[in-house]
This record gives structure tokens, C-alpha cells and sequence, in this order.
């Protein structure tokens, strides 16, 4: 039986706007038309997490996570006003990690300080890259200077822990570029970075209109060249896109990949919960920012439980993602599904060198984290 008690519970708060859509991005984001209606969707917001209160069955929210879209688009004040509901409906642990997306172009960088003071306490800088080129080709709407002011706004509004996006494998980049996005991310002193391969999502521009993207040679030189410099300088990977050089990791991130409990509230949001049944649930918001506030005073959730199958692959999506994996007690308390039902499949990837043999940790071992889509095949 599944103790629901014992599982860290998480909140996502999705913020669906952005000043304008990127071409290449299939999010579930909007460019801000006219007016941005901001305190209607505030007050959905809270009203939807009314409605999922009962879902923390008692836990108190140990990681927020205000992701979008662009959730940097809303004032400290909305922001402070959602992180005050949640602690008055469900609670917030002390020193919870909070973090918000900001797009280095659409944030009054005086904002920072102000989204400090409300308790945010991670940012996550959207750069992308540091070269006017390849920003123009992406359809930002930032300028290299941007971004790095914003990394030094950020600091000086008092966050210490700094998250930088960054993507490579972009249209006419090479290996010298891509080096040196990286370069100027980390002379910034950030402690964090997601670098992430760019892909072309079906339903976005640069899906009609493909960009012409680096071969596959080169994308595979720009991935080796990177992965050395990130180590070099003192990065370690901790999951596919993600390095730390200072032991912080995304906590909130961390939960997802090892299969903890989450709320989610916003236009297409979802969540995962173990009830106190034992049995775990999915839950998703309407997905268009109209129909999810015009839903505000019926419950806007959608709950199915998740069938055994669908459990298996999407604990082992999420465990073998991150470089030191989970500890395999994790597999039934978090699952509530005996060891038993894949030991077949594990003894046989262990046997090929794909996933390690302990007894304790649940991983990949360095062959089978580069052919990490073979392993989760056979799950
Ligand atoms: C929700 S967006 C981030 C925040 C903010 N809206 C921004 O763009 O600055 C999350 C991140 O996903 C990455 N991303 C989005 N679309 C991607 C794609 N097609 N391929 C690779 N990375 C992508 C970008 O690095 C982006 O910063
Ligand atoms: S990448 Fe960020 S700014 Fe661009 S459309 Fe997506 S969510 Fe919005």
C-alpha cells in the first residue's frame, strides 16, 4: 500500500502569456494580445487550488515552480498574492525552493527585486544564447546585452540561485558558437544551466517553415565539445540537460524526475497525486486560457488513475533521466507496484552493461545513459 505521507508533494503555477510567441517553442503559450487579464486569471488560479487543497492530504508544499509561458509577464504583487494562497490554503515548508521563469526582453528588470521581496528565491533566465544572430533567427525579442543585464539584475536583486537557459544545435551554429554561449553563461557566475538540444516540436512556425539546422555530425561535435567544456569547468551533469557547479540542482525538478507528488494549477496544467487509497492520479486543467477561467467556479480538473503499464514507463522516463538515478526503493513506495514485475527486464539490461548491477541505486551506467532511449524502450 502506497503511503501517500511519505511522498514530497510539489506545485506547479502556469502562466500561459508571453509578449510574443517564439517560433520554435510548443508550450502552452499565448502572445498577449491586448490586455493581459491578469487578476481574473489570479483569481482562477486560487479558486483552482481551492478545488486541489485536498489533494496534499496534509503534506505542506516543499517546491513551487511558476513556469510558463512567461510567468515574469505578472507583477510581484499577483505573485506574492498566489504564494500567499498557498501557504493560507495548503502551507509552504520553510525554506521551500520558489522559482520563476523570466524572459530577459519582457521583464522590467526593477521586477527582480520586487519578486524577491514577495519570496520567489530561484530564477530561471531564459537567454537562449548570447549572439544577436542566432537570437534574430529565433524570433526573440531580447538583445544579447538583455540578457546579460538581466543575469546582473537578478544577482543584484539578491538571488543566488540563477538558472540559464540555453539551447545549441541552432539554425547556422557552429561549434565555436555554441562554445562560447556556453563561455559567457558560466563567466556569469551562475550556478545553474539547462542546455538544451533545439528541436523542432510538430505544430510551431519553424515546424512549417523549418530553419536549417547544423548536420548531424555537427550537432554531435557541438554536444561533445560542450559536455567537455561544462565538465571543465566544473559542471556536473545531473540529468539529461541539466549541471550544476555548485551542488543546485533544481529541487523542484528533481521531485518530478523521482517520481514525488505534484499539483498542478493553470490553463493546461497537470499533477500527479497518491491518494490516501493508495492509488495515484492524474489530474489536467482546461487547456486555453479563456476556458480555464470561464471554468472558475465549477472544479476545472479532470482526474483519471494511471493503469499499471503506464506507471512502470513513466517512473523509469523519470528515474533513468537523472545521472545518479533513485534509490530502488523508490520503484514500490512510489508506484506501489512490486520489484518482482520487471526484475526479468532489469537482470537482462544489467547483463548488457546498460544499467548498473547495485542493489541500492537505480541507474544507468555510462554506456546506457547514451543509449538512454533503447533502455526505456523495453519499459
Ligand atoms: C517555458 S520556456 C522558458 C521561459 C521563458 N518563456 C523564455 O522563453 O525565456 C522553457 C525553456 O524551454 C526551452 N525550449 C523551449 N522550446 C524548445 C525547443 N523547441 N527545443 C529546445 N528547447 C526548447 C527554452 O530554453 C526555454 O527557455
Ligand atoms: S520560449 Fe518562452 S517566451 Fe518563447 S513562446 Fe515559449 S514560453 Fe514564450
Amino acid at each position: 500500500m502506497l503511503m501517500h505521507e511519505e511522498i514530497p508533494l510539489s506545485l506547479y503555477v502556469h502562466i500561459p502569456w508571453c509578449q510574443k510567441k517564439c517560433p520554435y517553442c510548443d508550450f502552452n503559450s499565448h502572445t498577449i494580445e491586448t490586455n493581459l487579464p491578469e487578476a481574473r486569471y489570479v483569481e482562477s488560479l486560487i479558486k483552482d487550488l481551492e478545488w486541489d487543497k485536498k489533494l496534499s492530504q496534509g503534506r505542506k508544499i516543499n517546491t513551487i515552480f511558476f513556469g510558463g509561458g512567461t510567468p515574469s509577464v505578472f507583477s510581484s504583487k499577483s505573485i506574492g498574492r498566489i504564494i500567499a494562497a498557498i501557504d493560507n490554503l495548503i502551507g509552504i515548508s520553510p525554506n521551500a525552493e520558489i522559482t520563476i521563469e523570466a524572459n530577459p526582453g519582457s521583464t522590467d528588470k526593477k521586477k527582480y527585486g520586487d519578486f524577491f521581496s514577495v519570496g520567489i528565491n530561484r530564477i530561471s533566465i531564459g537567454a537562449q544564447s548570447f549572439q544577436s544572430k542566432h537570437l534574430d533567427s529565433l524570433g526573440r525579442i531580447h538583445s544579447n546585452k538583455d540578457a546579460k543585464d538581466a543575469i546582473k539584475a537578478a544577482t543584484k536583486a539578491g538571488f543566488n540561485n540563477i538558472n540559464i537557459d540555453l539551447m545549441h544545435g541552432l539554425p547556422n551554429q557552429d561549434i565555436r558558437e555554441a562554445k562560447e554561449d556556453l563561455k559567457i553563461a558560466i563567466d556569469t557566475g551562475a550556478k545553474h544551466i539547462s542546455w538544451y538540444q533545439l528541436t523542432i516540436e510538430p505544430n510551431t512556425e519553424f515546424h512549417s517553415k523549418p530553419p536549417t539546422l547544423p548536420h548531424t555530425d555537427e550537432l554531435a561535435d557541438i554536444y561533445d565539445n560542450g559536455m567537455t567544456l561544462l565538465s571543465n569547468q566544473g559542471f556536473e551533469q545531473y540529468e539529461v540537460s541539466a549541471f550544476t557547479s555548485d551542488k543546485k540542482p533544481s529541487l523542484h525538478n528533481l521531485n518530478y524526475w523521482s517520481f514525488g507528488d505534484y499539483i498542478g494549477i493553470g490553463a493546461g496544467a497537470h499533477g500527479k497525486i497518491t491518494t490516501r487509497e493508495g492509488d495515484i492520479v492524474r489530474t489536467l486543467k482546461s487547456k486555453m486560457p479563456n476556458s480555464y477561467m470561464e471554468r472558475r467556479d465549477k472544479n476545472p480538473r479532470n482526474k483519471k488513475s494511471v493503469p499499471q503499464d503506464e506507471l512502470i514507463t513513466e517512473f523509469m522516463m523519470n528515474a533513468l533521466r537523472l545521472k545518479n538515478g533513485v534509490p530502488w526503493t523508490y520503484f514500490e513506495s512510489r508506484t506501489g507496484i512490486s520489484q518482482s514485475v520487471i526484475s526479468e527486464r532489469v537482470i537482462n539490461l544489467q547483463n548488457q552493461g546498460l544499467l548498473e548491477s547495485s542493489m541500492e541505486q537505480l541507474r544507468t551506467s555510462d554506456l546506457g545513459y547514451r543509449f538512454l532511449n533503447s533502455i526505456l524502450e523495453r519499459f
